[in-house]
């Protein structure tokens, strides 16, 4: 494990601020948010992009490269195409002087899993031994296969939600290779009948990041494909923002094809 290095002056840097250094040959971005200071690795896990560059929005540095965000507070991967974590680094300030203690990739990751892992066996040490009988709070059998039901697939005619996103899964992002669904960009999936037995498909899609150039070439491609499912009438896709997407929405599948464990 690295010492801490004094690094800079909280007086050198505005807020909200970044500033690119040199720490023991390791180049990294410090920022100033709020007033409190983060520093991250200045490296995008795509491909390399100078994170120093990027803009800075509350805690997310955009890479200036392909747009991929990531959390300067953890370094956390939060959009493609970057679907690996930068490093990030500790950070302590005494009186005007800033400290930074260097971190290698994925060690903040296993920190916080060793803290987790400890405060939950602190709790399992104080609870008190489990009572005998119905959990109180626990949803009764019945009312959870109620509950079940309510959440099963849409289905119109012979289409069904499931179908649906078959389908889509022949839909593949042009910089991942990977499918769609696999990707966890379908947020929803509606089917209402219009007549004549026909079925308006209604779909709710996500972009891996609002500046996402491949977006109207995967709306295309989900149209000219559910279009061609016996019993479609219309197909509308609507680009859904909010919440965003996240890399932790990919199935595992995807995550094994991107090397992602
Ligand atoms: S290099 Fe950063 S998003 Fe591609």
């Amino acid at each position: 494990m690295s010492d801490f290095v004094r690094i800079a002056k909280t007086t050198d840097l505005s807020d909200p601020g970044q500033m690119l250094l040199e720490v023991e040959e390791r180049i990294v971005v410090l920022f100033r948010v709020g007033g409190e200071f983060f520093c991250i690795d200045d490296v995008c896990t795509h491909d390399g992009g100078p994170l120093s560059e990027g803009r800075l929005d509350n805690h997310a540095i955009a890479c200036p490269r392909h747009g991929a965000k990531f959390d300067i507070r953890t370094g956390k991967a939060l959009t493609m195409p970057a679907t690996v974590d930068t490093a990030a680094h500790e950070v302590k300030v005494e009186a005007d002087d800033i400290f930074v203690r260097l971190r290698e990739p994925g060690e903040l990751a296993r920190e916080q899993k060793t803290n987790v892992t400890a405060a939950k066996a602190v709790v399992a040490a104080a609870a008190p031994p489990k009572a005998e009988g119905p959990i109180e709070g626990a949803m009764n059998p019945m009312a959870a296969q109620a509950s079940e039901l309510t959440k099963q697939p849409v289905a119109c005619g012979n289409l069904s939600e499931d179908l649906v996103r078959e389908e889509l899964k022949k839909v593949i992002d042009p910089e991942l290779f990977i499918n769609i669904v696999d990707l966890g960009l379908i947020y929803n999936v509606d089917l209402v009948p219009a007549g004549e037995d026909k079925t308006t498909c209604k779909i709710e899609m996500t972009m891996t990041s609002p500046m996402c150039p491949a977006g109207p070439q995967l709306i295309a491609n989900s149209k000219q494909v559910l279009s061609q499912l016996p019993g479609v009438g219309n197909v509308e896709v609507k680009i859904v923002l909010d919440p965003p997407w996240t890399p932790d929405k990919m199935t595992q599948d995807a995550r094994d094809q991107l090397g992602i464990f």
